[in-house]
C-alpha cells in the first residue's frame, strides 16, 4: 500500500505518467493505438510530463514546444479512428492511475482537465463529445 498524498512536484507528474503509460499502453481496449503511433516514450513522457505541469502548476512549459494537442490527435485519428469508447476507456485508465497513487485538490482537478479536454479532443475528431460536461 502507498500512503497517498496530492500531486505536489513534477516529480509526482512523472510518477503519474509512468503509471498511466505501463497501463494505457498494455490496454486491450486501446493499446494497439499506441502501436500505430509508434509511440516513443523516451520523447514523449516529457513532453506530456510538460503539458500537464502546465495545467496544474501554469509554468508555461509546454508551450515552449509550440504544440497541439488536438491537432495531435486528429493526426493520429486519421490513422486510426479514436471513437467516443476509446476516449471513455483513456478516461478510466487516466482516473484509475491518479487514484492509485494520489489524493486532494490537484489530483481532483487533473482528473477533471483531463475529462474536459477529452470531450473536447473526442467532439473536434469525431464530432461526438465523448465524456459529460
Ligand atoms: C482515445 C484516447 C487517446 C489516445 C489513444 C491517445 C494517444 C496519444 C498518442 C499516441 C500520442 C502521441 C502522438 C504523437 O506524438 O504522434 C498522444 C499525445 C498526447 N496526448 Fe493523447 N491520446 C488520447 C486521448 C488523450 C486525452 C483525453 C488527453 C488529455 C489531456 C491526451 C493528452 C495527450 C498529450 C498532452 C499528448 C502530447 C501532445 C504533444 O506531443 O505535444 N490524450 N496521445
Amino acid at each position: 500500500m502507498i500512503d497517498k498524498k496530492d500531486i505536489e512536484t513534477r516529480a509526482d507528474i512523472d510518477d503519474l505518467m509512468n503509471r498511466f503509460y505501463a497501463r494505457a499502453m498494455t490496454d486491450e481496449k486501446i493499446g494497439y493505438i499506441f502501436e500505430i503511433a509508434e509511440l516513443d516514450l523516451e520523447h514523449h513522457l516529457p513532453i506530456t510530463g510538460d503539458f500537464w505541469e502546465t495545467m496544474l502548476f501554469s509554468t508555461g512549459n509546454y508551450h515552449r514546444h509550440g504544440r497541439n494537442p488536438l491537432q495531435i490527435h486528429a493526426l493520429l485519428d486519421e490513422k486510426t479512428p479514436l471513437r467516443p469508447e476509446h476516449f471513455r476507456r483513456w478516461l478510466e485508465i487516466f482516473r484509475a492511475s491518479v487514484d492509485e497513487a494520489f489524493v486532494g485538490e490537484r489530483a481532483d482537478f487533473i482528473k477533471l482537465r483531463a475529462q474536459m479536454i477529452g470531450n473536447r479532443m473526442s467532439n473536434f475528431v469525431s464530432g461526438i463529445p465523448a465524456l459529460a460536461r
